[in-house]
C-alpha cells in the first residue's frame, strides 16, 4: 500500500469509527442520552441498549442490574408514551444514590424470605437481613446493583448473564443466570430467565419495572387504573409484609380482581387488615392460568391513554405493589419526583418465602437441572371510551 492508500485508509477508518460513535450518542425515543449511562462500576462496563420493532415501539435497557429504564409504547392516538418510571442517567441507579428496584432484573431471589433464613437439604443458611428483619430481592448486594455481562445484542434482542458465585450474599451454589429481552413485532416484551447452579440452591427471579401506563407519573396515579386478575386467591402477611402460611380465597375483600376493578377502590381501605399489612397493595396472587403462559394472568388498563397492558407468564405468581412506598424524594426521568402510587409494579415469582414453605411451587434448584422462567408484558390500546360512545 502506497502512502496515500495509507492515508485514506486511515481517514476511513477515523470516519467510520466518528460516525458509529456519533451513531451511538443519538438521544433514544424516551429522550435519553446513551452517554449519561456509559460508565464503569466495580471495574466492570455499564451502558444502554436500545430494542426496537417496526411499530416503533422502543424498550432502553442496561446491564446494570438488568433494568429496563424506558419503554416507549403507543397510545390509542398512535403518540408514543414513556411507561415505566426510572433515572436518565446510570449514577442515580447506583445503590449509593438511590436503593430503588425501577426496572430492575432481581436475584436471585426476587421478593422475601424470612429473617433470610432457610434450610435445604438439612443445611441452614443465612442471607443479609435488610427489610423488617428479612431478606428482600436477594438483600443489599441483590443482582439489581450488579453488572450483568452482555452476551448478546440486535435491534430486538438483548442477552445478560449474571455469573454469581457460591456464597453470593449468602446463597449456595455457583450459579449461571441468563436474562433475554426479546421485542417482538407485535409490541410484546418478552422477558426469559434461565439459570443453573453447581450445588442445590434456591433461585426466583423477577423483573421489577414501576408501570405508569398514562406516561405520566408527575400526575396520573395507578389508583385510576383498572385491573383484572386471573386469580381466586393470594397469599396474606403480617405487619411485616411476611406471609402468614396462609392460602386465601379471594372472595368478599379487597383482593378480588376477578372480574376487573379499579386498582383505587380500595387502596386506602386500611380498616382492612390486609390492606393495612400492606400499605395498600404489596401482596402476592395465586395465579390461575394453571402455568400457561398463552393464558392472561393480569391486565391493567388506564383511560387516560387506552393502553392496555396483558401479564403472561408460567410462574405460580404475582406481586402486585402499588408504589406505597414511593414519596416523592426521588427524582426520576425529566425532572419528576415520584410520588405514592406513580408506578405498579407487576412482579411474577414463586410465591414469597417459598423456601420455607415446602408445600409450596418449589424454588429449589438442583445441578444437572435449569431454571426457566418466562414474562410477556404485551402493550395494545383499546378505545372503552369510543365503546361508550357508540352505546350512546
Ligand atoms: C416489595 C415492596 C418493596 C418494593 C421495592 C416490592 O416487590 O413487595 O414491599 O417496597 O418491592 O423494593
Amino acid at each position: 500500500m502506497n502512502s496515500y492508500m495509507k492515508r485514506f485508509v486511515l481517514f476511513a477508518a477515523v470516519a467510520l469509527a466518528f460516525v458509529s460513535c456519533a451513531k451511538q450518542a443519538e438521544p433514544t425515543l424516551s429522550g435519553l442520552d446513551p452517554n449519561a449511562f456509559k460508565d464503569r462500576y466495580q471495574g466492570k462496563r455499564v451502558a444502554l441498549y436500545t430494542l426496537k420493532n417496526e411499530q416503533g415501539m422502543e424498550v432502553c435497557i442496561t446491564n446494570f442490574g438488568g433494568r429496563i429504564v424506558s419503554m416507549m409504547v403507543p397510545d390509542i392516538k398512535g403518540n408514543f408514551l414513556d411507561v415505566v418510571l426510572g433515572f436518565d442517567n446510570i449514577k442515580d441507579y447506583y445503590p449509593e444514590n438511590n436503593a430503588s428496584d425501577f426496572g430492575a432484573a432481581i436475584g436471585r431471589y426476587a421478593n422475601r424470605i424470612n429473617q433470610g433464613r432457610f434450610t435445604l437439604d438439612g443445611e441452614e443458611y443465612q442471607l443479609p437481613r435488610n427489610n423488617f428483619g428479612h431478606c428482600l430481592h436477594g438483600g443489599p448486594d441483590g443482582w439489581q446493583y450488579k453488572v450483568y455481562k452482555v452476551v448478546k445484542h440486535n435491534d430486538t434482542m438483548l442477552k445478560l448473564l449474571m455469573d454469581s458465585p457460591d456464597g453470593d450474599s449468602g446463597f449456595p451454589g455457583r450459579v449461571k443466570a441468563y436474562v433475554t429481552y426479546t421485542l417482538t413485532p407485535d409490541n410484546q416484551l418478552q422477558i426469559s430467565y434461565e439459570a443453573t447452579t453447581n450445588k442445590p440452591t434456591v433461585i426466583n427471579m423477577t423483573n421489577h419495572s414501576y408501570f405508569n401506563l398514562a406516561g405520566d407519573p408527575e400526575y396520573h396515579r395507578v389508583s385510576e387504573d383498572f385491573i383484572r386478575m386471573n386469580a381466586l386467591a393470594f397469599t396474606p402477611v403480617d405487619a411485616t409484609y411476611m406471609p402468614t402460611g396462609e392460602i386465601r380465597n379471594v372472595s368478599r375483600t379487597p383482593m378480588d380482581f376477578t372480574s376487573g376493578e379499579y386498582v383505587g377502590v380500595n387502596i386506602n381501605n386500611f380498616a382492612d387488615e390486609q390492606i393495612k399489612n400492606g400499605n395498600g397493595f404489596d401482596h402476592n396472587w395465586i395465579l390461575n392460568n394453571h402455568r400457561d403462559i398463552t393464558e392472561p394472568a393480569v391486565m391493567l388498563y388506564t383511560a387516560q391513554s387506552c393502553i392496555l397492558l396483558t401479564v403472561y407468564t408460567d410462574e405460580p405468581g404475582i406481586q402486585i405493589y402499588t408504589g406505597n412506598f414511593l414519596d416523592g424524594s426521588v427524582q426520576g426521568k425529566k425532572g419528576i419526583y415520584y410520588k405514592k402510587h406513580a408506578g405498579i409494579c407487576l412482579e411474577t415469582q414463586k410465591y414469597p418465602d417459598s423456601p420455607n414453605h415446602p408445600e409450596w411451587p418449589s424454588p429449589v434448584l438442583r445441578p444437572g437441572e435449569t431454571y426457566r422462567s418466562n414474562t410477556v408484558y404485551a402493550f395494545s390500546t383499546l378505545d372503552i371510551n369510543g365503546e361508550k360512545e357508540a352505546e350512546k
